[in-house]
């Protein structure tokens, strides 16, 4: 009997106005606005948050967004802040993505700030990490992973560590259409899960979440889905349907 609570995350990236996304998340409030089998949660870009945030008012989605500056506030032209976050009712907050590690070039030690200020802040981080093809190929994924996890979670206390969501994301299943089989995944997730036990404690590591990412679809998600240590989905191209992302959610539903 598992502890954790699957948990399906939308990532919708660099997609949709305020009114394209509103509409978007209502559709969702009127299929999922009342399940609480499992967790939902959708991340919009930051000028959708507040819009997103009034549709899913009084349902049990929830509301993430897709970076957070480590600083409270002052001179950081473009950025956003934690607080700026809490003030719009989010909940939750992607860092370290492999886009924002490779397009504009994330160092782990900056993650890790952004990670300290987010859970200083009652946000809870969706911690990504994944190895990129030519990482897997030289059968470098899980010292890569485990390089990444660490970095990001130095100065985590173990409280704190039981908040965290960490999503594994191999770079080159992202927007490929090439998912990770089950036993690619599995085998990081299971990795994953053994290094929060060594960092933390096993009690800690029994409650963390760990989502897979990259070309989940309802029709790979199930069988994902049913392997011990994926937790749920941290999806980008099927969660911008509210049809492909309602139906991932039942598969988590289904997995339950
Ligand atoms: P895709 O589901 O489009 O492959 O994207 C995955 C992802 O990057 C989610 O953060």
């Amino acid at each position: 009997m598992t502890l954790r609570k699957k948990l399906i995350a939308g990532n919708w990236k660099m997609n949709k106005t305020p009114s394209d996304a509103a509409a978007l998340a209502a559709e969702l409030v009127a299929t999922l606005g009342k399940r609480t089998e499992v967790d939902v949660i959708v991340c919009p870009p930051f000028t959708a948050l507040e819009a997103v945030g009034r549709a899913l008012d009084g349902s049990t989605v929830k509301l993430g967004a897709q970076n957070v500056h480590p600083e409270t506030s002052g001179a950081f032209t473009g950025e956003i802040s934690a607080p700026m976050l809490r003030a719009l009712f989010t909940t939750h907050v992607i860092v370290g993505h492999s886009e924002r590690r490779t397009l504009f070039g994330e160092t782990d030690a900056f993650i890790n700030q952004k990670v300290l200020a987010a859970l200083k802040n009652q946000l809870r981080p969706i911690l990504c990490v994944g190895e990129s093809l030519a990482e897997r190929e030289l059968g470098s994924t899980l010292k890569v992973v485990q390089t990444q996890l660490e970095a990001a979670l130095q100065g985590v206390s173990r409280e704190q560590a039981a908040g965290l969501i960490v999503a594994y994301e191999p770079v080159w299943a992202i927007g490929t259409g090439k998912v990770a089989t089950t036993d690619q995944a599995q085998e990081v997730h299971g990795f994953i899960r053994g290094l929060l036990t060594k960092l933390f404690a096993e009690t800690v590591a029994q409650r963390v979440r760990i989502l897979y990412g990259g070309s989940m679809k309802p029709a790979n998600a199930a069988e994902l889905l049913a392997q011990k240590d994926i937790d749920g989905g941290l999806v980008g191209g099927a969660s911008l349907e509210a049809r492909s992302f309602v139906e991932l959610v039942n598969a988590a539903i289904a997995a339950v």
